[in-house]
């Protein structure tokens, strides 16, 4: 959620962060800004996306070699040029970018009002523009005391990069709740919300941590907590490679990432499955295993994707290690009260590591005593730091908005879990356990099986480019698959669809069947085979358009569905890995044919750092 730039060093700042905004667009994308801080204070910002900035400044005087940049997601005020980031105080000694909420911004503006500031736009951040100025000119203090005590008196959440014309060497940096990377080069630094857009210019990195505040000049660096206690910074090695954040040919990060899955899998379980096979180690969770093994419950959180993978988890783990587990919205677990025993053992699943409502839930669960492991996708972030353990999903940077080689990491991490709980309870034989691992290892050849298949879903997706609503149908395990698939469809393509448990169709969404209806059904060889044909003729006696996820050469459903798409069999449990691709492309091509921004659909962003 908004993505947030900064340079300072001898370099001109503007090349590297108008690149290092395109990085980070998939971040927030309706409006974007600059600032340049020397012997003047210039702002400029637009509604829009980074390339309309780019028009904007094309005839002004971007030079200069400390800047700060923003592209946002709104929350506060609709996008507009004037709620655009950079904000500046009312008397021009500041200059901010913000990601976050600040939650008391009423209560201050209002205070900063009865002392004679008028505020032009409709944001939060600007509210926090005044207070620092408010305080630096009132209390004759630095920017930096200035800085930390205004924010001693925020609530809520934020990653700031804030700069003051009087001290022009300077910029600071601050974190509480919303990611903020410092690059280390040699006589300069980098700023980002995530490293995406410092990996060209440096591998290490300090991430801040919440309360930190950092503030950095040319030549050096100091970093504090707000209460000006001094912190030593933790360097890091990004192990992160320019070639991975770029579209290398493909004609969107969407198309790469769902193309990079047999690679992204199997990076997930390198190293975890041994090479002969018989065992799984996960080093992340060495000291927990125990806890999970004797869990007498799992709870799983997430938001959006996160969430479809661990309905997956549910599955999994109560299929093959025998353990009762709950999957919530980590929105609804952290307001509702939930009952949370000391031997819970729970699970937060996370692409970004920074969603906050995923973030909340952790505290929650570990407050009360819970073991809480992570899965999640980008090293060093929010959740992995604040989980008692965990696994990452190498799957690399996703930067496609809708997710989908995060996804089938997750799965993957998931059942490499479930597999390891069910030996170690000895619900699963040494056969079992094997037959299962043997299975694991032959998911990536499969999906590049299903993704040469890619033009025959291209022709089915042409047709049915102009519906307006699809309806996704799955059992068991390719319940949350037809979850995840409507979601696909509805959040690029701007489709209204809808996922259901098969059977449950006939309670209420059989009423919206009729022959302009697509119905896509996932039913493949599984225990559930024989129900999901009799869902299939239910549809069909009503008119409406199956198009069928089938196993290879099954000629049943062939004649019955008005298309089907094929792909390898496989065993119940590692089938949602295989059935999911299918879907991912027909949504993309959907979206692509329907012109949308794939990559950057309406309204949505890739990291949901506020609540
Ligand atoms: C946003 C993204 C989704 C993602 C969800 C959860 O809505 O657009 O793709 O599934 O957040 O994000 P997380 O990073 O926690 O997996």
């Amino acid at each position: 959620m908004c993505g947030i730039v900064g340079y300072i060093g001898s370099k001109q700042a503007y090349p590297i962060l108008i690149n290092g905004l395109k990085r980070l667009e998939y971040r927030g994308y309706d409006s974007a800004g600059i600032a340049f801080i020397g012997n003047d204070l210039r702002v400029f910002k637009q509604k829009g996306k980074v390339s309309d900035l780019e028009d904007f400044v094309a005839d002004k005087d971007v030079s200069g070699t400390v800047g700060i940049g923003h592209t946002r997601w709104a929350t506060h005020g609709e996008p507009n040029d004037i709620n655009a980031h950079p904000h500046q105080s009312q008397n021009g000694h500041f200059v901010i970018i913000h990601n976050g909420i600040i939650e008391n911004y009423s209560r201050l503006k209002r205070r900063l009002e009865d002392r004679g500031y008028i505020f032009k736009s409709d944001t939060d951040t600007e509210v926090l523009a005044n207070l620092i100025e408010y305080i630096y000119m009132y209390g004759q203090v630095s920017a930096e005391i200035a800085v930390r005590l205004a924010l001693s008196k925020v609530v809520g959440a934020y990653g700031i990069l804030v700069a003051c014309k009087d001290e022009k060497d300077q910029i600071i940096a601050a974190r509480k709740g919303s990611p903020l990377v410092i690059g280390i080069g040699e006589g300069e630094y980098f700023f980002a919300s995530d490293a995406t857009p410092i990996v060209e210019h440096t591998k290490s990195v300090i991430y801040l941590n919440d309360n930190d505040v950092a503030i950095v000049s040319k030549g050096e660096m100091s970093l504090k907590t707000i209460d000006n206690a001094r912190v030593s910074p933790k360097i890091h090695k990004l192990n992160l490679d320019i070639g991975e954040i770029e579209k290398s040919g493909y004609e969107h990060f969407m198309l790469k990432e769902i193309f990079e899955q047999p690679r992204s899998i199997q990076d997930t379980f390198r190293g975890r499955v041994a090479a002969d096979r018989k065992s799984i180690h996960l080093g992340g969770l060495h000291e927990v295993i125990d806890k999970i093994t004797n869990a007498k419950r799992i709870i799983i959180i997430g938001c959006g994707t996160s969430w479809h993978a661990g309905l997956v988890g549910e599955y999994l783990f109560e299929d093959l290690a025998r353990i009762p587990v709950e999957v919530e919205y980590a929105s609804e677990f952290r307001y509702r009260n939930p009952v949370i025993f000391p031997d819970d053992v729970v699970i937060a699943i996370s692409q970004s590591g920074e969603t906050a409502d995923t973030l909340a839930a952790i505290k929650l669960a570990k407050e009360q005593g819970a073991t809480v492991l992570g899965v999640c996708n980008v090293v060093g972030s929010s959740i992995p730091r604040e989980t008692h353990a965990g696994v990452y999903t190498h799957a690399g940077p996703e930067i496609g908005v809708a997710s989908t080689k995060a996804f089938t990491a997750q799965v993957t991490v998931l059942t490499m879990m479930a597999l390891l709980a069910g030996k170690r309870r000895n619900v699963l034989s040494d056969e079992e356990y094997h037959s299962l691992i043997g299975e694991l290892v032959q998911v990536p050849d499969k999906i590049q099986k299903i993704l040469s298949y890619n033009e025959e879903f291209k022709r089915i997706a042409a047709l049915y480019k102009n519906a307006t609503n699809a309806l996704y149908l799955g059992r068991g395990y390719f319940f949350p698959v037809a979850l995840e698939g409507a979601l696909k469809l509805k959040e690029i393509s701007y489709i209204h669809a809808e996922g259901y448990p098969a059977a449950e169709m006939k309670h209420g969404p059989i009423a919206l069947i009729d022959e302009s209806m697509p119905v896509i059904v996932i039913a493949t060889h599984d225990k559930s085979y024989e129900k999901i044909v009799s869902n299939i003729q239910e549809v069909k006696a009503r008119k409406g358009i199956v198009i069928a996820v089938v196993t290879q050469g099954d000629q049943v459903i062939k004649e019955m569905a008005d298309h089907v798409l094929e792909i390898p069999d496989s065993i119940d449990a590692l089938a949602p890995l295989l059935t999911v691709i299918p879907l991912q492309l027909l949504s993309y091509h959907i979206a692509v044919m329907r012109g949308c921004n794939v990559d950057q659909p309406r309204n949505l962003a890739k990291s949901v750092t506020v609540e």
